[in-house]
């Protein structure tokens, strides 16, 4: 058994940083709500628990609080922002409201020569304090600390910035260790879940896989299981892992909808069924799936027909393999913590489609043994088991594939023209380093790729007039795919890649670049 670090969520924005910071030190950690109950902190069996910050003042009435258990359990306790806020507040400390924020870079000096500051510093200053440079995002700020607590950490506009009860072993800071500004945050958080939880590096990957291997093997017994291939990153690593745990037991069903890129569906038969030796069964359902779009031009109707239809054609395929119990999904941590929080459903902008969702009507038991992985951790895996690293670190695709790219109706001769064009742009951007980095283009950019538009504009090739397609480019960064810039490509890129679409692919005549942020515009086009 692992020790593990419970991490729980008052809301921040960046929850799931601190878990990730913690897992990149080698120990486990998860998050879950901050309204759980005492009876499961005392059941969870951490070796340390960290409270995260969140959006709220612990100053109005009905805020949220830790479970009390937390501070009863004799285990120690980080807390992190709103974190600190509130472990001041229910242990009989003060927590004033603030009148002004304090956001971004600040320098703090370390105090007290605490287990979890001692020998941590970025400099020193002339008088010999150790000063770290941390960022911060607060309002309120404890004024008064419990009993018990000393001063850890101070700045000029937030005298207490971090304060410790070194008997109890409970810690807290204002500032955020779990963002990469804090420079020191990785090495704090090391301290804290090594040295003072005692906690060992004891995850890793090739320890993880035999231990996911073993738990599989527990769980589908002799059963058969089946799995909705994608060639997306998710499904093919739990392919890899089920397959590795299983072998012949599983089936893996790749729907063909006819919208996938360039060579896509030969390269996951390579890989799967020739280099894994896995079963795939492939079906190629691009006629059908063309059939139902025809005339089709909107982009949700778009949407929902190809859901349908791949939930339609997986099940004729699934219903074949008799002995199947179970349905395997990529599921993976995010989506886990994510259909966790409550009420925070915003508007539906666009109805995802993906291979999961399938479950209700197969009346399969899930199996989804990527469900405790971020996605960094399912590519560290991926390679682990032996997937190509070109595969395993792609772009994300969307589940409705190149049926969101053509806008409009989708047909045959325009998704066989925007694949090539797709293609082109992506060979280039792989080809292209970017200047003054070990990275190229490709690495450097988030998501990238070429979208269809159905209207002709005139051009002149030799000496003739043409009157053809349009193919506008699209590459954005970003961390988390819900805002996003577009990418400064450099120009000689993007006119190479011009020049390569409308000399390799006829039919197209003009390639635009799309400079619009997310928000206001989404990243795919429809
Ligand atoms: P938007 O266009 O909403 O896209 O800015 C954000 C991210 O989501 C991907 N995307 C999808 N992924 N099924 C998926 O699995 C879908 O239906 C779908 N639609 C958009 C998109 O490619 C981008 O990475």
């Amino acid at each position: 058994m692992h020790s593990k670090i419970l991490i729980l969520d008052f809301g921040s924005q960046v929850t799931q940083l601190i878990a990730r910071r913690v897992r990149d030190a080698g120990v486990f950690s998860e998050v879950y709500p901050y309204d759980v109950s005492d009876e499961f902190i005392r059941n969870y069996g951490a070796a340390g628990i960290i409270l995260s910050g969140g959006p709220n003042s612990v100053t109005e009435d009905e805020t949220p609080r830790a479970p009390q258990a937390v501070f009863e359990l004799g285990v120690p306790v980080l807390g992190i922002c709103y974190g600190m806020q509130t472990m001041a507040a229910q242990l009989g400390g003060q927590v004033e409201n603030g009148t002004v924020r304090e956001f971004g870079y600040a320098e703090v000096r370390a105090r007290g020569h605490t287990n979890l500051l001692k020998d941590i510093a970025d400099f020193t200053t002339a008088e010999g304090h150790g000063m770290l440079k941390v960022w911060m995002s607060h309002g309120d700020k404890v004024n008064s600390m419990p009993v018990g607590f000393k001063l850890m950490a101070s700045t000029d506009n937030c005298p207490i910035a971090g304060m410790a009860d070194e008997e109890r072993r409970f810690y807290a800071v204002q500032f955020h260790p779990e963002v990469t500004h804090t420079v020191q945050g990785a090495a704090l958080l090391g301290r804290f879940v090594h040295e003072i939880c005692g906690c060992k590096s004891d995850w890793n990957m090739p320890d993880y896989i035999s231990e996911a291997v073993a738990a599989i093997r527990a769980q589908v017994g002799s059963d058969d299981v089946i799995l909705g291939l994608s060639g997306g990153v998710d499904s093919s690593v739990a392919a890899a892992l089920i397959h590795r745990a299983i072998g012949n037991q599983l089936t893996c069903v790749f729907v063909d909808h006819g919208l996938l890129r360039l060579d896509e569906g030969k390269m996951v038969m390579e890989m799967f069924a020739e280099n894994l030796g896995v079963k795939v069964i492939r079906i190629d359902a691009a006629q059908q799936f063309m059939g139902h779009l025809a005339g089709v031009s909107d982009p949700e109707q778009k949407r929902k027909i190809i859901g349908r239809e791949f939930v339609e054609v997986f099940q004729v395929e699934s219903a074949k393999i008799k002995n199947a119990k179970w349905l395997a999904q990529g599921t993976i941590y995010p989506d886990v913590i994510e259909s966790a929080g409550k009420g925070k459903k915003g508007h539906t902008i666009k109805s995802h489609h993906n291979v999961g969702g399938l479950p209700e009507t197969l009346h399969l038991k899930l199996l989804e043994p990527l469900r405790e992985l971020f996605k960094d951790e399912v590519r560290k895996l991926g390679v682990a088991l032996g997937l190509p690293e070109a595969m395993v670190y792609r772009h994300p695709f969307p589940g409705p594939g190149l049926g969101v790219r053509i806008l409009g109706e989708v047909k045959q001769d325009f998704a066989d023209l925007l694949r090539r064009a797709d293609a082109i742009f992506i060979e280039e951007l792989r080809n292209t380093p970017v200047e003054g980095t070990d990275q190229n283009w490709y690495q450097a950019t988030s998501q990238a790729f070429a979208v269809f538009l159905p209207v002709k504009s005139v051009g002149v090739m030799g000496d003739g007039r043409t009157y053809e397609y349009v193919v506008a480019l699209r590459a954005v960064q970003t961390l988390d795919f819900m805002t996003a810039q577009w990418a400064h490509l450099p120009h000689e890129l993007l006119g190479k890649v011009s020049n390569r679409i409308i000399n390799e692919v006829r039919g197209i005549n003009r390639v635009v670049y799309d400079i619009s942020g997310k928000p206001p515009a989404t990243i795919e086009w429809e």
